[in-house]
């Protein structure tokens, strides 16, 4: 079987996530894969404007109000459009981005935060895509420091994979790679190369998940990665009442998954045990990403109940002018 897979780099030309991304390109390669790697610094991304207009087209062809799907206001004004089209030709993506302040860098959120216009699901089911490539997915934080200072990195990677249906079967915090080439000298255990055959090992993972049937895909990475037992995140925080009542004492930052906080036997670390229904707002799930569609739309039908309350105080509010900062242009 023919496969293909991406490398999204975010960081400097030259810089460590761009060589990790290589070498776990070098493993596809070598396994028979096609590849291909893009460095986002050098596309045109404009950020999301906010409209909404994709997700309300989306509920209006859901309700039989409108026929064609007309996408992202920003379709043809800069490369995101081309970038996601051929993000959905791979089986298979490494995402390798830079940690800055403690967070994904921009360049990358940039993009991500465009993915909405594209979700899978809902393309597929208007025939925009015409077939899901299952693609599976190898994230790559790369920071100046270690985990205290990455702390929300993989994580916030993470959670920009459900719009595109993509399935993370493992993930690597690359560490103390402030300067291009740091990561050719510290390792995981700081031997030398480690990180190079940490994402080498990533780029095996994704092949191996390639080659497996999809029902059968699961997560490659390290074993005791995290705290969440269903998406290896380790962010857990105490539940609250969602908008429908439902409510876990503890919950995944990242899947949704809800339970209880214990201590594993084995580790002697923290670790979710997941409750009997504490899968349902699993964000990796189509269904339960339907059901937080049915959310937005009651919202939103919810607000525009209450226009004629609301509608004077818009105008009120977008008429209020207050001194702002001036750039001059010429
Ligand atoms: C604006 C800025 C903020 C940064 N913030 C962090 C940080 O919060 N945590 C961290 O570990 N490294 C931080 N760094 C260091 C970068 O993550 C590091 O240089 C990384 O190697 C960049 O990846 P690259 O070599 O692929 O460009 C920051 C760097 C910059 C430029």
């Amino acid at each position: 079987m023919s496969f293909k897979v991406m490398a999204i780099c975010a960081g400097r030309h030259g810089g460590n996530g761009e060589a990790l991304a290589k070498e776990a390109l070098c493993a596809v390669q070598e396994a028979g894969g096609e590849v291909e790697l893009i460095n986002l610094f050098d596309y045109n991304i404009l950020p999301c404007t906010g409209c909404e207009g994709c997700t309300m087209q989306m509920g209006k062809m859901g309700a039989g109000l409108q026929k064609e799907y007309h996408g992202c206001v920003l379709k043809n004004k800069d490369d995101v459009d081309a970038i996601i089209n051929e993000i959905q030709t791979c089986q298979g993506v490494i995402i390798s981005v830079p940690t800055y302040d403690l967070t994904p860098s921009s360049v990358y959120t940039r993009l991500a935060q465009r993915f909405l216009a594209y979700e899978l699901s809902f393309r597929l089911a208007i025939g925009d895509v015409k077939e899901n490539p299952h693609t599976v997915a190898g994230l790559i934080s790369v920071g100046g420091s270690m985990h205290d200072w990455q702390s929300l990195a993989l994580e916030s990677l993470q959670a920009t994979m459900f719009t595109m249906s993509m399935q993370v079967v493992d993930r690597y915090m690359a560490q103390r790679d402030g300067r291009p080439g740091n990561c050719f000298v510290w390792g995981e255990g700081d031997e030398w190369g480690g990180q190079l055959a940490r994402a080498r090992r990533m780029g095996e993972n994704i092949v191996k998940a390639i080659q497996t049937p999809v029902e059968e895909r699961c997560w490659l990475g390290d074993a005791d990665d995290g705290v969440c037992p269903n998406c290896h995140s380790s962010l857990v925080y105490p539940g609250d009442k969602h908008w429908d009542g439902v409510e876990f004492p503890w919950e995944c930052a990242v899947c949704g998954a809800g339970g209880d906080l214990v201590t594993d036997e084995k580790t002697g670390r923290p670790k979710l045990r997941i409750a009997e229904n504490g899968l349902i707002r699993d964000r990796n799930d189509d269904r339960a990403r339907a059901e937080h569609l049915n959310e937005i739309n009651k919202t939103r039908d919810e607000f525009f109940a209450h226009m004629g309350e609301v509608k004077p105080l818009i105008d009120k509010y977008a008429k209020m002018e207050f001194p702002t900062l001036e750039i001059k242009r010429d």
